[in-house]
């Protein structure tokens, strides 16, 4: 019955423009219609942490799926462990021209130039306040007429800093004119140098983590590892979306501008992933996210080194009922390897994966 109302909202979504289509089903979320849709079933292997708390498996649902904290609870209630919302800026804003979001069917993907559109951050701590539970986090953003987006993600951690679990830090989304600026060494090292000074002088203790882009060269992740060791950022959320459009595409919207997510970016995500794993010595905990469609995808970036993953792209192709297929997959998988845990798979197949996929220059 209820793959059945899975497949009929996935037919319907269809009909709708991408953006209204997500609308209705943010919606339907908030008011629980999905509860049914996660099974009581317990994953055994899958109970781990995240920043010293407990939770039930290392699924996420990533930035931007639901920008504004209205449907955690509805989301939390499909049996996800961690839910991170945003990106929340200081003020509210509409974000660029519609349409903004483009959906490529044959390719499993999505372009979105969304521009952090979101209710600003006074309202949605209030969105927030409602349903609080679970590990949640923050993607915190900048304002687009902002003269100094540090202040931007200062000021947002701030007013948030007794209400979520974590913030992530986003330098990394191409729709914001020059935030990705901001992952350049100067940038970077002022960004975290700034940040760290504003929560000791407030006494903030939320982990701080930053999120990065899958555009991004050797050199530019070495220099991003060593500034988060320097200046003991908490983890790396690997990747965003690509502006990269150097993939086989089928679908016609390909050559939209904007950000890609989906199917495509899988390989592009897990190299960086894998790169930032080894470079930083499995020292930094890494968040996998990027064209996670199976339990097969979520489980081969744990064992690339993340300590859990995200996804979106792949739930507006699905809808709700995959996440639990998801974990029971995974759940197969440890069990299948010889693991206890899903924590003792991190990083057990980086090595074999930088030699056998990629170019091995990070070893040079
Ligand atoms: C995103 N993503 C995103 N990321 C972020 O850090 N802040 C944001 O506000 C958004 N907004 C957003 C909107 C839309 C419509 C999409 C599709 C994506 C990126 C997202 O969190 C994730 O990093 C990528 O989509 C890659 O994961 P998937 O979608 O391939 O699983």
């Amino acid at each position: 019955m209820i793959k059945k109302i899975n497949e009929f909202l996935i037919i319907i979504a269809k009909f709708f423009e991408p953006e209204k289509a997500h609308f209705f089903a943010l919606i339907l979320l908030k008011y629980n219609f999905f509860s049914k849709f996660s099974s009581k079933k317990k994953f055994e292997f899958l109970n781990t942490s995240f920043f010293n708390v407990k939770i039930n498996n290392p699924i996420g649902v990533a930035a931007g799926f639901d920008k504004n904290g209205e449907a955690i609870r509805g989301i939390f209630n499909l049996g996800v462990g961690i839910v991170e919302i945003g990106a929340v800026t200081p003020k509210p804003q509409y974000g660029n021209e519609r349409p903004r979001i483009f959906r490529l069917n044959e390719d499993n993907a999505l372009i979105n130039r969304l521009g952090f559109n979101n209710q600003g951050m006074i309202k949605i701590k209030k969105n927030i306040k409602k349903y609080n539970h679970g590990v949640l986090g923050i993607n915190v953003g900048a304002n687009k007429d902002s003269n100094d987006k540090v202040s931007d993600f200062i000021e947002v951690i701030s007013y948030f800093s007794k209400e979520v679990d974590y913030f992530t830090i986003n330098i990394s989304s191409p729709n914001t004119h020059m935030l990705r600026s901001l992952q350049k060494k100067e940038n970077l090292d002022e960004l975290l140098k700034r940040i760290n000074s504003n929560n000791e002088e407030k006494k903030i203790n939320k982990p701080i983590l930053i999120k990065i882009s899958p555009d991004l060269d050797d050199e530019e992740l070495k220099t991003i590892v060593k500034l988060c060791q320097i200046h003991k950022i908490a983890g790396i959320v690997a990747t965003n979306t690509t502006v990269n459009r150097d993939f086989n595409f089928i679908s016609k919207n390909s050559q939209k501008s904007g950000g890609l997510s989906g199917k495509p970016l899988f390989q592009k995500s897990n190299i960086i992933l894998a790169k930032l794993y080894f470079l930083s010595k499995g020292t930094i905990p890494l968040v996998g996210v990027g064209g996670i469609f199976n339990g097969q995808d979520a489980y081969k970036k744990i064992c690339l080194g993340a300590t859990t993953v995200q996804l979106y792209t792949a739930l507006t192709y699905n809808g709700p009922i995959l996440l639990n297929k998801i974990l029971d997959e995974m759940n197969t998988l440890v069990k299948k390897d010889g693991f206890s845990n899903i924590s003792e798979a991190v990083g057990s197949k980086n090595f074999q994966f930088l030699m056998d996929e990629t170019d091995r220059s990070i070893f040079g």
